[in-house]
């Protein structure tokens, strides 16, 4: 069927688009891109703005003017849709913009938030630092040291048009706003497997709550997720509850891809001594001890060993919780994938690997590698740094949503923990085997936070209505 049988609300409809239970096109229209489904392009550059109060009625001007080019939610469906019918049609660029609590402020909205209710966001990434247990903000790379009041990102399959956009923005915006930093991101392809993977060479991007009616739950585990997970009321525009905005979290995370790997030998070497060198897999098997999932995605708590590729999604997919491993010798306690999602194991087995573990929300992943060092998708080479994910997460509580998850793994998590203290992690050896556990074999910190800050993407009409 070609796009143009149906209108766009048909399309959405038909696709079933919507969040779930709300056919609410307006909602979509007011709605920014990229929240509530992954742009899927395969660049996107991060532009980060400061304003300046002496020219701040120009930068509004500006804005006003910007913005009215944003994609919608609704776009991006329809387009999507469209994409699906016919692959030769192409949804062009994705355009979202984000404020920070002092791009508000220094656009005059001052009081528009309240730090009783939204205090992460208030006092943005740098603060909240000590208590996420962050490396020092002048550690960072130096353009994230500096106040960033807002973020722009602009996505493409084609960078020449990423280029053109950039000399648009950057005349439109002289004198009026300052680019304090571009931070370009494009996805790492694993031509083998077909996947979007990252640089440690694991597919990502797998398991996420989903909240349009189109997506069908799982048997075991179902990742359809109640929007309140995600959306809040834009306070900027609180005369229309058509008008939703969400938290965003952005992170620049720098992998040592050398390392991370020549642990992963080494803790498999450990793990399995028996198995001759030929045999190898021992570093895969460690490495999904690690993560929770073999690199092609495989959950290392149903399967020893990764699926071969194009095998029945099914089996590969996110249809699974732990209650088959209670005890954590399958897929460990402090696995990535665990730590962030525990899908019904009892608090009090996570808390054997951070007492201070507490539930929190699920978060919406959107985020994208980024490569700075050209490796081009050459997976032989294992770079040390200039590569790594630039993490971003939507949610409609920084505290209950991000925060709350960085916490739980901080102690644990081989991948993301900050404070960590490898004595809380225990490896299976042999997989599935409850009573032989490796103690002893720290398994972290090689991934390093390079810089970041906490958003939020207002509604297109307020955007709009700069004063
Ligand atoms: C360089 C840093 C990171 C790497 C390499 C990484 C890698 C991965 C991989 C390979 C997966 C499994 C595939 C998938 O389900 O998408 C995953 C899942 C996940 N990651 Fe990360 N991640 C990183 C940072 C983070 C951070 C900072 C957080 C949040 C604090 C996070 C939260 C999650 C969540 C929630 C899941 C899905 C768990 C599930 O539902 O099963 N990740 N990550």
């Amino acid at each position: 069927m070609k796009p143009t049988a149906l209108t766009d609300e048909q399309l959405i409809l038909e696709d079933r688009l919507y969040i779930a239970g709300e056919p609410d096109t307006e909602m979509l229209k007011n709605l920014q891109a990229h929240i509530l489904k992954h742009h899927g392009r395969d660049y996107a550059w991060h532009i980060f703005l400061r304003f300046d109060q002496r020219t701040v009625n120009d930068a509004k001007e500006v804005l006003k003017n910007y913005c009215s080019g944003l994609t919608s939610a609704f776009r991006q469906h329809a387009d999507a849709a469209k994409h699906r019918r016919d692959k030769s049609y192409d949804g062009g660029m994705i355009k979202c913009f984000y404020l920070s609590a002092s791009g508000y402020e220094a656009l005059e909205y001052n009081g528009l938030w309240n730090p009783a209710t939204s205090e992460a966001f208030c006092a943005g990434m740098q603060q909240r630092g000590t208590i996420l247990h962050d490396p020092a903000s002048d550690t960072w790379q130096e353009p994230f040291q500096q106040r960033i009041d807002a973020m722009l990102l602009i996505a493409d399959d084609t960078l020449r048009n990423l280029y053109d956009e950039l000399d648009r923005i950057t005349a439109l915006f002289d004198g009026k706003i300052s680019i304090v930093h571009i931070q370009r991101g494009e996805i790492l392809w694993d031509e083998d497997e077909k996947k979007g993977i990252e640089h440690f060479g694991y597919a990502d991007g797998v398991s996420q709550p989903e909240f349009l009616a189109s997506y069908v739950p799982g048997k075991v585990h179902s990742d359809a997720a109640s929007k309140d997970i995600l959306l809040v009321s834009d306070p900027g525009k609180a005369d229309n509850a058509a008008c939703q905005g969400s938290f965003m979290v952005f992170r620049k995370l720098e992998q040592n891809v050398k390392d991370f790997k020549e642990h992963e030998e080494a803790l498999g070497a450990l793990l399995f001594p028996i198995l001759p060198k030929e045999q190898e897999g021992r570093g895969e098997v460690a490495g999904a001890y690690v993560v929770g999932r073999f690199e092609n995605g495989t959950p290392v708590v149903k399967h020893e060993t990764a699926l071969e590729k194009n095998s029945d999604p099914n089996t590969m997919n996110n249809d699974f919780d732990y209650s088959l491993d209670s005890g954590g010798s399958k897929c460990p306690y402090h696995a990535h994938i665990r730590m962030t999602n525990h899908r019904s194991t009892p608090l009090a087995n996570m808390q054997t690997v951070n007492p201070a573990y507490q539930p929190g929300n699920r978060i919406t992943r959107r985020g994208i590698p980024y490569d700075e060092i050209g490796r081009n998708n050459d997976l032989t080479w294992e770079p040390e740094n200039n590569v790594g994910l630039l993490f971003m997460c939507f949610q409609s509580s920084i505290e209950n949503g991000f925060e709350r998850m960085q916490l739980n793994v901080n102690t644990a998590d081989g991948i993301i923990g900050n404070a960590i203290d490898g004595s809380f992690q225990q490896w299976p050896a042999p997989w599935g085997n409850d009573d032989v556990r490796l103690c002893g074999f720290s398994f972290n910190k090689f991934v390093t936070l390079k810089g970041g800050e906490y958003f939020f993407a207002p509604s297109i009409p307020f955007l709009l209505t700069l004063p």
